[in-house]
């Protein structure tokens, strides 16, 4: 079957933008870019790790909460990043992801990187086994956690005419039985595969699309599973680099696969985790 990039491009050398790959200015290297980040619930979180590190190379951004009681924590955190656009965006309303992307269409005019930062099951099918999950509690976990990238996906392209980057957040349970990982391993195995297929799709308007998948981190998120401690521990055991990964790790690796100097690669599934999945 042909590509959907029937017309194949011949390599050019700026496709993506400035900075080009060889005029040196490596600092600040995503300077006015404009990027949107869904799934900041606290300092914690994932997505604050991104934004900031986003930030840190110059790019201006677009900050949701997912509702009044967690504005409290996101809105100082979007004030410290200099956030030019904050808004509720809760990927169950109907209309609210819509909103958000009004707002960076009036007031960007474009859009070049979008993060994907969330993830969702209800408790009682999260902590029980696959086989106990209900049909109700797999949908919604797939909905908020996968169908969502899909969604800000197809928003998000027509914003970027230019190209852009898009990341969403994947596990290592999504490939490996992780015990007590549960339901999220199918929903994140989906998310991957959304990511390649959109890659597909996006490749030819030069919209490059990557799962992320960071090694544990204690988070809220995280709280949700049994005996997380347990994989903290086996994750800095097993990792060749010794060490647990922070947030800013999995930023700057946004940073860089958003960057020209990885303008050839999309639709892959990065380990930020210190190569643990390496390890048996
Ligand atoms: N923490 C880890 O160990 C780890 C490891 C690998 C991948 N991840 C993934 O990273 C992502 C971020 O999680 P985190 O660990 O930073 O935890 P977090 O709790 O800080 O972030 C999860 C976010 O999901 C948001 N969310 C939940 N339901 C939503 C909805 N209906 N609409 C919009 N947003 C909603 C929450 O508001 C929150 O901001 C998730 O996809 C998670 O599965 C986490």
């Amino acid at each position: 079957m042909s590509s959907p990039a029937a017309a194949v491009r011949a390599a050019e050398p700026d496709s993506l933008g400035s900075p080009s790959m060889d005029d040196g200015q490596l600092s600040p290297v995503l300077a006015g870019k404009k990027a949107l980040v869904i799934g900041i619930a606290n300092e914690d979180s994932i997505a604050y790790g991104c934004a900031k590190a986003f930030r840190s190379v110059g790019a201006d951004l677009a900050i949701s909460w997912l509702n009044e009681k967690a504005r409290a924590f996101v809105e100082p955190l979007a004030q410290e990043l200099g956030a030019s656009i904050t808004a509720p965006v809760d990927v169950s309303i109907p209309g609210q992801l819509e909103a958000m992307f009004d707002r960076v269409r009036s007031q960007w005019g474009r859009l070049d990187i979008l993060v994907h930062s969330i993830a969702f099951a209800p408790k009682q099918d999260l902590q029980g086994g696959l086989l106990d999950c209900s049909a109700e509690g797999f949908a919604k976990a797939m909905d908020i956690s996968c169908h969502s990238f899909v969604r800000m996906a197809k928003l998000a392209a027509p914003l970027m005419p230019a190209g852009g980057a898009m990341f969403a957040m994947s596990y290592y349970g999504a490939n490996r039985v992780v015990p007590n990982y549960n339901v999220m391993g199918p929903v994140k195995a989906a998310l991957e595969a959304v990511c390649r297929y959109l890659a597909y799709e996006l490749g030819p308007r030069e919209i490059r699309v990557h799962a992320i998948s960071p090694g544990p981190l204690k988070t809220r998120a995280a709280s949700g599973l049994k005996h997380f401690e347990l994989m903290l521990n086996e994750a800095a055991h097993k990792a060749p680099l010794g060490e647990l990964v922070d947030i800013m790790d999995i930023g700057y690796a946004c940073v860089y696969l958003a960057t020209p100097f990885a303008r050839r690669i999309t639709g892959e599934l990065v380990y930020v985790d210190g190569g643990a999945n390496l390890v048996a």
